[in-house]
């Protein structure tokens, strides 16, 4: 072994690099947890402090603190060796720029732009406006340091030819997500805005988030693209900085804009990360949960806030990580008024706000109770149907608790209320098209299938090429799922289908609020089934699939067709003939998809 490596071996606890990832408690001279490798419930990876070794008894895994990052962040060698020296506080001898590999060179020129644009916030006359308008939001200098805000100037190519003079290659720089390429022309794609470097686990700059400083700015924030070193479903704003204090405390606040973040800290409380605006991701909540069990999320007083209350709750309580004990609350601002209105009016109603945080499904039930009549027979189906999250809740302790408390308020036995969540968990399956063609279909494989099909097409939009246009849109089954498949070919035949499907479902609130919530629960149920997939293998699945369901389709057909052909035999009926005709013609249908 090198001597860096030793050195950094010397200056680094193994216990405290792996805390970073794993939750560990200790466990006699060793440290224990749940193993990151492979998926278990009770803790069979231990940490050695003495021999500053790890190993998983559960997978056998095992090695040091090089191996561990290598596996945990999917590094190389090197890689690792470069993020473990830069923890330890070590030089190493700088390389080539032309020999580095690209993760480390779209890092320096993250770490490298941040540097610049912080530098123009602090010093330059043409970034005047931009510190004028961070003290009018009431942003102290010490805030400023601490998040390294900074100021991209009102110019084309600031930024790249200051990043080309210190010898990066413009397509280095186009990769790294700091110009954008047009006509073969390439300039900043930040101008003339405030500048949030946003940072990995480890402090590392792997992006921005910038801001527009003028009203008249059509876009208010625009944001690095994702890049080999910035995953977006991954990454939250500020975990770095909050992931300490996250875990000292054992409770993690979730926000929705860096300004939130930002001045949460400033005001002392900074267990707070940032979604910066985008859903929630299953995996975000994985990383949290490594902090902390108690995440809270906040919300508004209004219709958007409980339609993101119920939206971020059930990504959440579909996620691996509610399964190993996570609690989820929901924190309520009142007036529309997001944290960062919240904390400048009074950092104390802030505090306020988190400590008063309910328990999400408490939260649930008090909706349920300001929305509907609980004294009416009506009423209290809607409440239930309200509930019917309660069904799917994955702690049986939870589960029960709300059940009987639902049951006490409303007066309605406990037993009851099971069977109609039960029933309340299946109606949807059982709304089938009342055509006379089909035959009434319980949730059966086929009824499953055409939903994973229909969630599989709204996560990955682009595989609406796997339909053709004859598609027999029967073949869905209940109606719900075909006015879906309907809708979004309109939308999609007028391009509006770009990337990602939230446009087309959000479509629906206004028109069709029930097809809205089953639009947000197959795409759960995608998240739930294909969580690996990637597009390609989407499209594979629905290729192969969609065939699957247009054989089960022609087969109900063949068999109603039967039926009929017998009682026309009977009654010696002239339009045999012609139903046999059918007949053949639906066997042919058959063979062609074989
Ligand atoms: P908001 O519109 O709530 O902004 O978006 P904000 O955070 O309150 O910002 P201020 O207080 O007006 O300055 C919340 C987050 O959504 C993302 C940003 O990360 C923002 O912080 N966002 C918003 C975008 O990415 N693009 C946008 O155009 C708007
Ligand atoms: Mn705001």
């Amino acid at each position: 072994m090198s001597s860096t490596t030793e050195e950094i071996k010397s200056r680094l606890d193994i216990v405290e690099v792996v805390a970073e990832y794993v939750k560990l408690t200790q466990a006699g001279s060793n440290w224990k947890g749940l193993c990151p490798f492979h998926n278990e419930k009770t803790p069979s990876f231990l940490v050695s402090q003495e021999r500053q070794y790890w190993h998983c008894f559960g997978c056998g895994e095992g090695g040091d603190i090089f191996t561990f990052i290598m596996k945990i962040e999917g590094l190389e060698f090197y890689e690792s060796l470069k993020l473990l020296a830069k923890k330890a506080g070590i030089e190493i001898k700088q390389q080539n720029i032309q020999t580095i590999n690209l993760k480390n060179k779209l890092l320096d020129i993250n770490e490298l732009s941040k540097k610049f644009f912080h530098y123009i916030l602090q010093n330059s006359h043409s970034a005047e406006n931009a510190r004028k308008y961070l003290e009018k939001r009431g942003i102290k200098k010490e805030t400023i340091e601490k998040f390294e805000l900074g100021c991209a100037p009102n110019f084309w190519d600031k930024s790249l030819n200051f990043l080309k003079s210190k010898g990066y290659k413009i397509e280095d720089i186009f990769l790294a997500g700091i110009v954008v390429k047009k006509d073969n022309r390439y300039y900043d794609r930040f101008r003339d805005r405030l500048i949030f470097p946003i940072n990995n686990l480890h402090g590392q700059t792997v992006g921005f988030s910038a801001r527009a400083l003028n009203k008249e700015d059509n876009a208010k924030y625009i944001n690095s693209p994702q890049t080999e070193i910035y995953n977006k479903s991954e990454i939250l704003y500020g975990l770095d900085k909050a992931k300490n204090s996250a875990r000292k405390k054992n409770e993690i606040i979730l926000v929705e804009g860096q300004m939130d973040m930002v001045s949460s800290h400033q005001a002392g409380v900074d267990n707070v990360v940032a979604t910066s605006g985008t859903a929630l991701t299953k995996q975000q909540i994985k990383i949290l949960k490594r902090y902390s069990d108690n995440l809270l999320l906040v919300f508004d007083e209004d219709q958007a806030g409980y339609n993101a209350f119920r939206k971020g709750s059930q990504i959440a309580v579909f996620s691996e990580a509610f399964k190993t004990g996570a609690n989820l609350k929901a924190i309520y601002l009142p007036d529309g008024q997001d944290p960062d209105d919240c904390i400048r009016k009074n950092p104390k109603e802030w505090k306020d706000a988190i400590k008063k945080a309910m328990p999400y499904l408490e939260k649930y039930i008090k909706q349920a109770l300001d929305k509907f009549d609980m004294d009416s027979v009506e009423g209290k189906k809607s409440i239930l149907n309200f509930m019917k999250i309660l069904a799917i809740v994955p702690s049986k302790i939870e589960q029960d608790y709300y059940i009987k408390k639902l049951s006490q308020i409303l007066g309605i036995d406990e037993e009851c209320l099971r069977e109609d969540l039960e029933n309340i968990k299946e109606k949807r399956a059982n709304t089938v098209v009342k055509n006379e063609q089909v035959v009434a279909v319980k949730k059966d494989g086929s009824l499953k299938l055409a939903e994973q099909i229909i969630a599989l097409l709204l996560k990955y939009p682009d595989s609406a090429s796997c339909f053709k246009s004859n598609l027999d849109k029967e073949i869905f089954i209940s109606s719900d799922l075909i006015k879906i498949y309907e809708k979004f070919f309109d939308f999609y035949k007028n391009k509006k289908i770009m990337g990602n499907s939230e446009d087309f479902i959000d479509s629906f609130k206004e028109s069709n609020e029930q097809l809205f919530y089953f639009c947000e629960e197959f795409l759960l149920l995608a998240e739930k089934d294909f969580s690996d997939f990637d597009k390609k293998e989407a499209k594979e699945y629905i290729v192969e699939h969609l065939k699957k369901l247009q054989k089960f389709y022609i087969i109900k057909q063949k068999k109603i067709l039967e039926n009929k052909i017998r009682k026309a035999e009977e009654q010696d009926s002239e339009i045999v003939d012609e139903l046999l005709q059918e007949a053949f013609l639906l066997d042919k249908k058959l063979l062609e998809l074989e």
